[in-house]
């Protein structure tokens, strides 16, 4: 286990990962009945955008840093789907400009309602125990040193039998697209009517097509988002995906109004980036 995110933490990856997360958890919100939250490869948590880490990749200039100034002048409709999200920031920071960054647990923990419960799980031993740290007071949030793939099929379905599943895995392993679609599998075949959001990266078309036809064959009521920000070149990461399975109704309305305007604060020249946003059926 190489991967930390706190290299990579707040880049343009994450805004749209954590975007889609507070669209989601908020429809799940509008009705009183609790909710599960469960976020399989949860990371640290909270990232210091001025750490070592961060500072050496200078991911987060492109993402969140980009976004940031956007904020206040964004249209009346983005900047109400935006709102969550942007709290959930300013719930670090203040109104400065982000020197932290919320990871999906911090997301989660800010937007969780009293009758919400949530499990975070982080297998690298540092960012476990930072995470758990973290969260050590939180009442209705287990932080559990667990894999994440093994906790799909020990705590699906949850009690609440309404929930809400991120996966979210480092993408470091050559065939963690399988692993993602097996992952998925074992966990809607438990918990059919729960939310799931699995993120992938876009690098090689090819991987990234096989993968959109993998999901396609296997759930039925299936969104998929990607934006990118650069033309692909040479195999580079130069965008991100989300499948959703068992979308809110709501979302890919909300992404229509939302993407085409975050590409044109994040894509690296004007014109270089695009976005995708898919029912599958
Ligand atoms: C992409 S990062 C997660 C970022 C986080 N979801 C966020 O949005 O802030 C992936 C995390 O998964 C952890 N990890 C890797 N393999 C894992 C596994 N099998 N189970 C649980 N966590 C794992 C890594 O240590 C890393 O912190």
């Amino acid at each position: 286990m190489n991967y930390r995110h706190a290299f990579h933490a707040g880049n343009f990856a994450d805004i749209v990962k954590h975007l889609i997360l507070a669209r989601a958890l908020t429809y799940l919100q509008r009705k009183d009945k609790p909710l599960f939250v469960l976020d399989t490869h949860a990371g640290l948590g909270v990232y210091d955008l001025q750490s070592e880490a961060a500072r050496k990749t200078a991911e987060a200039v492109d993402g969140i840093g980009r976004l940031w100034p956007h904020l206040d002048g964004a249209p009346e409709a983005a900047a109400a789907l935006l709102g969550p999200f942007a709290d959930a920031v300013r719930s670090l920071n203040g109104t400065g400009n982000p020197r932290f960054y919320p990871g999906s647990p911090a997301l989660i923990a800010h937007l969780m309602r009293p009758q919400d419960r949530a499990v975070f799980c982080e297998l690298h031993d540092a960012d476990h125990s930072a995470l758990a740290a973290r969260f050590a007071r939180a009442g209705r949030i287990r932080v559990n040193h667990v894999d994440g793939w093994q906790a799909l099929k020990t705590l699906l379905p949850p009690p609440e039998r309404r929930g809400l599943v991120i996966i979210d895995p480092p993408f470091e392993a050559r065939n963690e697209f399988d692993i993602m679609l097996n992952g998925l599998d074992a966990a809607v075949q438990r918990f059919a009517t729960g939310t799931f959001l699995a993120w992938y990266p876009i690098k090689h078309e090819a991987a990234v097509d096989a993968f959109r036809g993998g999901v396609g064959q296997r759930f039925s009521d299936t969104l998929l988002i990607e934006m990118t920000v650069a033309a692909p070149a040479d195999a580079a990461f130069h965008g991100s995906g989300m499948a959703i399975i068992n979308p809110p109704y709501t979302l890919a309305s909300e992404l229509e109004t939302l993407l085409p305007w975050l590409v044109q604060r994040l894509e690296r020249q004007p014109g270089a980036g695009a976005c995708r946003i898919e029912a599958l059926s």
